[in-house]
């Protein structure tokens, strides 16, 4: 396989914006593409405003941020992606859209191409198989906010072959990344355990054991956390906790993952977290306000 130097990155919100900003750093040629030129310029603005934080902050030189700019190029269309040597699905997390993209990428997408996918949840296996090559697909999981967070995990398909392995974590590595690399079964390693954590954390709550403040305080002072459990509950969203804990509960079969019902309710309300302004805090004060 030759060496990997352009990257498509499909899907532009949080997290692909994210990763065409960590790819453009490293020097590779980035396209981004997302539904409408709106989506697509919206990541590009996201970019644009962290790598310009990034240069406030003296993390890199204004020489850097011009470069890595210069290498981030819109793509409204996946024809656009026919030339990428590895693309990267980053779109919404819904197994039927994923399917979709793959269909319509797969057409126009050179053969020898690598497809990786930034799933949190989804089988690595069972999306490889939607695609014509899931011997050249894998999982490359990146974790939130990418600029800032040094761990990507490499999760195997049954049918990704070492060449496709080895060119992956040659990219990840090149990404300045550390590298776990997980089995394909649901949630991978880091969610795994993260995520029974915070489900605990709010049975913890909906059984009065403590409120939330005692509780963030509890694995913060207690634990050494650098947040509360329930702080990061609201920081990834609800709605996301609660399907990553659906994916575990059917996947495993195992009733020790049951969403807690606290969950489940705060989902239903609305109460997403940060995003939706109000979750196990409220966050349209100047400070947040603990809801229970
Ligand atoms: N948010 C996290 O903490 C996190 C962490 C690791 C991995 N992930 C994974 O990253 C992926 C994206 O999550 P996100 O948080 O960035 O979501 P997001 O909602 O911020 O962004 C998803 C983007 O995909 C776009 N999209 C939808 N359909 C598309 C299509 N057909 N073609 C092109 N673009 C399309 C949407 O318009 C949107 O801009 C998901 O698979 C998720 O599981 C998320």
């Amino acid at each position: 396989m030759h060496r990997i130097s352009r990257v498509g990155v499909i899907g532009a919100g949080q997290m692909g914006s994210g990763i065409a900003h960590v790819c453009a750093m490293a020097g590779f040629d980035v396209l981004l593409n997302d539904v409408s030129r709106e989506r697509v310029e919206a990541g590009m603005a996201t970019v644009d405003g962290n790598l310009a934080r990034q240069v406030a902050s003296g993390r890199i030189t204004e020489e850097q941020r011009q470069a890595a700019w210069s290498r981030i190029k819109p793509a409204s269309t996946y024809d656009a992606l026919a030339d990428a040597d590895l693309v990267i699905e980053s779109a919404t997390e819904n197994e039927a859209l994923k399917r979709g993209i793959y269909t319509e990428l797969c057409a126009v997408l050179k053969p020898g191409a690598v497809i990786a996918t930034n799933s949190s949840t989804i089988s690595i296996t069972r999306l490889a198989a939607a695609t014509d090559r899931p011997e050249r697909f894998i999982g490359i999981h990146f974790m939130n906010p990418v600029p800032l967070m040094d761990l990507v995990e490499l999760v195997r398909g049954i049918a990704t072959d070492d060449e496709t392995f080895e060119a992956a974590r040659a990219f990840v590595m090149e990404l300045n990344k550390k590298i776990s690399v997980a089995e394909d079964f649901p949630a991978f390693i880091v969610n795994r355990i993260l995520l029974p954590m915070i489900n605990e954390a709010i049975y913890t709550l909906y059984e009065g054991v403590g409120t939330v403040d005692a509780i963030d305080n509890a694995m913060r002072l207690g634990a050494n956390h650098p947040m509360g459990p329930l702080q990061l509950a609201d920081f990834i969203g609800l709605d996301t906790c609660l399907s990553i804990m659906q994916v575990l509960y059917e996947g495993l079969a195992d009733s020790k993952y049951r969403p807690c019902p606290l969950l489940v309710k705060y989902v239903e309300a609305g109460w997403l977290g940060r995003k939706a302004n109000r979750g196990f805090y409220d966050y349209r004060g100047p400070t947040p306000v603990p809801t229970r």
